[in-house]
């Protein structure tokens, strides 16, 4: 993977964060930073090629001068966007990030004919569908980071419940990055049993609430910001994944064409990741509460896409 170049758009703590954790794995040849603050961006790819000094790695870090320096990359990681302050709505963050997506993609997409994207702006797969209009690219091409990040988030409560199975615990998480997010309770194990074979209803009910909420639990303890470590090493799976062929399947916000019945939809749900990024949608059979859980949270996003449909696609 020496030959590989992955772009990323926003150096904010998981841009950073990911940058890092690529560079001292040694995951790729080349990493190139973008971000409107020059001396920001510029202090990370030092900071960051310095770390991988340390590692001995051989990837290379540096920054974006010009458009040509964001070209021909094999990975485009997007995480450029502002959160949400007091007094906004959540159609204001929509729309402002997806005006962001929108220029970034037109700024770089032509230059990058062969990247495969992955969106970790928020709100998620409203940024996903964004970006896929944006760039007319298939959507095979691009892809969104939240299923890993909210099934690690699920390990956690699991063990935190159980006090073992520590790097043995498997969890399983579909539908958007919200609050509607479907985590899985018989498709999530432990040391190889599945959860609802260990844990109560009641149990498994209070580790799914707090997998929900486990994005704004870590939000409202730092009070500015939100989280990026789990973010970051979740995304980092994902580019490794593309980068070295090796056909994982993670759960992943893809656009749905027919798979669990919806269409035109962006989504979390398993697929298969390799060189031409999702390269096969898992379609697993989900009982009743599961299919109503994953329709609401689909009827979520829909939400989000209509008023994108509205108010900017127009
Ligand atoms: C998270 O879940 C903010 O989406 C981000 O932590």
């Amino acid at each position: 993977m020496n030959n590989k170049k992955v772009g990323i758009v926003g150096v904010g703590n998981v841009g950073a964060t990911l940058a890092f954790n690529l560079a001292s794995k040694n995951l790729c040849g080349e990493i190139v930073l973008k971000d409107l603050r020059e001396n920001i961006v510029e202090a990370m790819a030092l900071d960051i090629s310095q770390s991988a000094n340390a590692a001995n790695s051989k990837t290379k870090v540096s920054f974006a001068h010009n458009a040509e320096d964001f070209a021909n990359c094999d990975v485009i990681v997007i995480t450029a966007g502002i959160p949400r302050k007091p007094g906004m709505s959540r159609d204001d963050l929509l729309l402002t990030n997806a005006k962001i997506m929108t220029s970034v993609i037109n700024d770089i997409n032509e230059l990058n004919p062969n990247a495969i994207y992955i969106i970790v702006s928020n709100p998620l797969d409203a940024m996903v569908y964004t970006a896929l209009k944006a760039s007319k690219l298939d959507k095979n091409k691009v892809l969104g980071m939240a299923g890993i990040l909210d099934s690690a988030r699920m390990s956690h409560f699991i063990f935190e419940k159980l006090g073992y199975g520590e790097g043995e615990i498997d969890a399983s998480v579909m539908g958007g990055h919200g609050d509607d997010m479907v985590p899985l309770a018989n498709y999530s194990t432990v040391e190889g049993k599945p959860l609802d074979k260990i844990l109560s209803e009641d149990e498994i009910e209070e580790i799914i609430n707090k997998t929900r909420h486990g994005g704004a639990q870590i939000v409202k303890l730092l009070e500015t910001g939100s989280a990026y470590y789990a973010p970051a090493y979740s995304t980092s799976l994902m580019v490794e994944a593309i980068l070295s062929d090796n056909k994982k399947v993670y759960p992943c916000a893809v656009m749905l064409e027919g798979e669990y019945g919806y269409e035109n939809i962006v989504a979390g749900v398993p697929v298969r990741l390799g060189k031409n990024g999702v390269e096969e949608v898992i379609e697993l059979k989900l009982d009743e509460k599961q299919t109503a859980e994953f329709s609401k949270s689909i009827d979520s996003v829909k939400e989000l896409v209509d008023t994108l449909n509205s108010k900017f696609f127009i």
